[in-house]
């Protein structure tokens, strides 16, 4: 039985990651999303069900294995240093001179971009996926195992390392340009801070705590050094064929050159590259190839003496500041946005650039009719860094903050404790029709056929004047609309028909409260169960609530003080949408205050629902024993965790203790 069980898991993991390779990586999916769910949920109801049997390269470890307190602090195995930057030629001839064997003996080099991310260390033991660290300060930096199974090409698994202790990959951790900017996107929307460029959005990620939030991000790594039990190369080029030949991602872009004339040129092909790369890339790393040198070249107390970072020159230009646009988002945050002259910038004409928001005006004393410094940084949106006050003649204009909302022309407010202004008013046009975007989208009430085009139609005919008017169409006011069909039309109404069954947290985040976003919807909706309880929650109460914190719950409270929200739930509520979790609703909390450890097999649940009765009981499930665990749920085969619980003294059930508090559904 368990070796069937077993045998059935490893072709579903073998499938699956073959399936996500051609999903993700090579954008030519074989087969369709439905299908290739099925493959994912088979498996996960094979794991809850023999936990035991979990395999460690599990792609279930790819959606997130868990949420820790702390990354803990691991010692390399070898220490991760740094590079000597060089930022012109003369630089490179001199490290030409100072690594070549002999003035007439020309040695290659391997050239490969110096990738604009995060280094991290990726240990291998006998093929499986170990531990992932990150630099830290060389000696000493965080494993983040648990963050790294989720990057989308590093492999949980490598069949020829089976019979090696220990491999070690190394690699830089990014964010590809157009993902970065669609964190971004959701970032602005759900009202939190921008991040500055891919490269601090792909530090943050890795320093998470939730890998189920990591996991959303879709992070990426490119491989750029191999060391411990492989075989012995000869060329730091043939390692890195080696490793991309098992499935590592390496970067396309790397090549032998020799001689300064070949690394001088490849230095100009490789910055006119530049812009068409997916990546942000910060220079060109030139390596000796030939690693049996390596050690004879040898290494100062911060990098290597066999390598050099060339690095490209910063990307910047002048140009006239014209004017300042305000765009309001469905949130109602204004955003103000830099329009000048257009001016060519590393390749490409740029006219327009985001200011974030008003603080970074006023404290860059930016004014119309400046000449400024623009920059395209890390970022694909380039950014004003500051005003050339030496070109100022007088003519400039101070600029003032709207008072009111361009859109609807509502006072606008300044929220306690956000640097954002903020259009209050639920009904400003334009920030409706975002938030009708925003509530049939994908993520949300998944509400397909309802595009911008539409939505901006029945906004301008009065048919859309509030979210639950979408749940009041009916097929005479859809076929009125200009180029609207008989089938767009049912097929709309079915579909909006089929979204009142989405489930209560797909309601909370398709409302596009402030702040709200997908994963605390669910935190909310796990902890309150029902809308009711929500609403009479205190401030306090929900920002108790781990993952939540203040600046959240205050944001949540202050949209359910209006009226015109709660007016609105309810309208929602009548019309037959989930404003309740679905799990059986559990009154009293006899075990709040208690933390619990589930481990081993159950015979008559899966751990999921182990896991969410216990929550609804009050009590928080942990995943590991620990001084402060009250009480351990052991199953079958309980292994370490019930011997640590024992040598701690916790309490310990088992499956019949459970029982007592539900029958689990037949
Ligand atoms: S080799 C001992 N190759 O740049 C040499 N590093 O400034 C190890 N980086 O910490 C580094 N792309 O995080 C190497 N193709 C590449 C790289 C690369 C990006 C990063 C790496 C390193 C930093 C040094």
């Amino acid at each position: 039985m368990t070796e069937s069980i077993t045998t059935r898991m490893r072709d579903l993991i073998k499938q699956i990651e073959y399936h996500r390779k051609r999903y993700y990586l090579e954008d030519a999916p074989e087969i369709s999303d439905q299908e290739y769910d099925a493959l994912e949920t088979e498996l996960k109801i094979l794991e809850s069900e023999n936990p035991s049997l979990t395999q460690p390269d599990s792609p279930s470890f790819r959606v997130g294995g868990g949420v820790s307190d702390a990354h803990q602090s691991v010692a390399h195995l070898n220490p991760m240093l740094s590079l000597g930057n060089a930022y012109s030629e003369e630089e490179i001839l001199e490290f030409v001179a100072r690594t070549q064997a002999s003035p007439d003996h020309q040695v290659d080099y391997a050239a490969e971009f110096k990738i604009d991310g995060l280094s991290l260390s990726v240990i291998y033991e006998h093929g499986l996926m170990a531990r992932a660290v990150t630099r830290g300060d060389g000696d000493v930096g965080e494993d983040v195992t648990m963050n790294a199974k989720t990057i989308v090409d590093l492999p949980l698994r490598v069949d020829d390392w089976h019979s090696l202790a220990s491999v070690e990959v190394r690699g830089e951790v990014y964010f590809d340009k157009k993902t970065f900017a669609s964190i971004n996107e959701s970032r602005l929307e759900e009202g939190l801070a921008l991040f500055a460029n891919p490269r601090n959005a792909a530090a943050g990620s890795m320093r998470m705590l939730d890998a189920r939030e990591v996991a959303k991000r879709q992070l990426r790594i490119f491989i750029y050094q191999v060391l411990g039990d492989v075989h012995a190369f000869d060329r730091h080029s043939e390692s890195l064929n080696y490793v991309s030949a098992l499935g590592f991602p390496v970067n396309p872009h790397n090549k032998r050159v020799a001689g300064f004339e070949a690394l001088k040129e490849l230095t100009q092909q490789w910055l006119d590259l530049r812009d068409e790369l997916s990546y942000d890339v910060d220079g060109i790393v030139f390596k000796v190839d030939d690693l049996t040198r390596h050690q004879t070249i040898g290494y100062t107390s911060k990098f290597p003496k066999w390598a050099l970072a060339y690095k490209f020159p910063a990307e910047q230009a002048t140009t006239k500041l014209v004017d300042i646009q305000i765009q309001v988002g469905r949130t109602g945050v204004l955003t103000p946005v830099a329009e000048f002259d257009p001016v060519l910038l590393a390749g490409t004409t740029v006219s327009r650039a985001t200011l974030h928001n008003f603080e970074e005006i006023e404290r860059k004393d930016i004014r119309i009719g400046d000449t400024v410094f623009i920059e395209k940084g890390g970022d694909i949106i380039p950014k004003v860094l500051a005003v050339v006050v030496s070109k100022r003649d007088g003519s400039q204009q101070p600029y003032c903050p709207p008072t009111n909302c361009p859109s609807c022309g509502d006072p606008v407010q300044r929220m306690e404790n956000f640097v954002a202004l903020r259009c209050v008013n639920l009904a400003c046009p334009i920030q409706m029709e975002r938030r009708i975007l925003h509530f049939s989208g994908r993520n949300a009430m998944d509400i397909r056929g309802l595009g911008k085009e539409w939505v901006q139609q029945l906004l301008a005919c009065g048919l859309l004047r509030e979210l639950s008017d979408i749940y009041k169409l009916n097929k005479a006011d859809l076929i009125q609309l200009e180029r609207a069909g008989e089938r767009w039309a049912d097929n709309l109404l079915r579909e909006i028909e089929a979204s009142k069954a989405k489930p209560f947290h797909k309601v909370l985040f398709a409302m596009g409260i402030p702040m709200i976003g997908e994963k605390v919807a669910e935190l909310l909706v796990d902890q309150f169960l029902t809308m009711e309880a929500i609403e009479k929650a205190s401030t306090e109460e929900i920002a108790a609530i781990h993952g939540v914190g203040p600046k959240i719950a205050e944001s949540l409270t202050s949209f359910l003080l209006r009226p015109t929200s709660l007016s609105e739930i309810e309208t929602l509520k009548d019309l037959g949408l989930q404003f309740q979790s679905q799990k059986e609703q559990v009154l009293d909390q006899p075990l709040s205050e208690k933390t619990v450890v589930i481990t081993g097999t159950l015979l008559n649940w899966t751990r999921n629902d182990a896991s969410a009765l216990l929550k609804q009981l009050g009590a928080q499930v942990t995943s590991s024993v620990t001084r402060k665990t009250s009480l351990l749920l052991a199953g079958d085969k309980a292994g370490s965790k019930l011997a640590k619980a024992q040598e701690l003294g916790i309490e310990i059930v088992h499956e019949d203790w459970l029982q007592q508090w539900r029958k689990p559904d037949p």
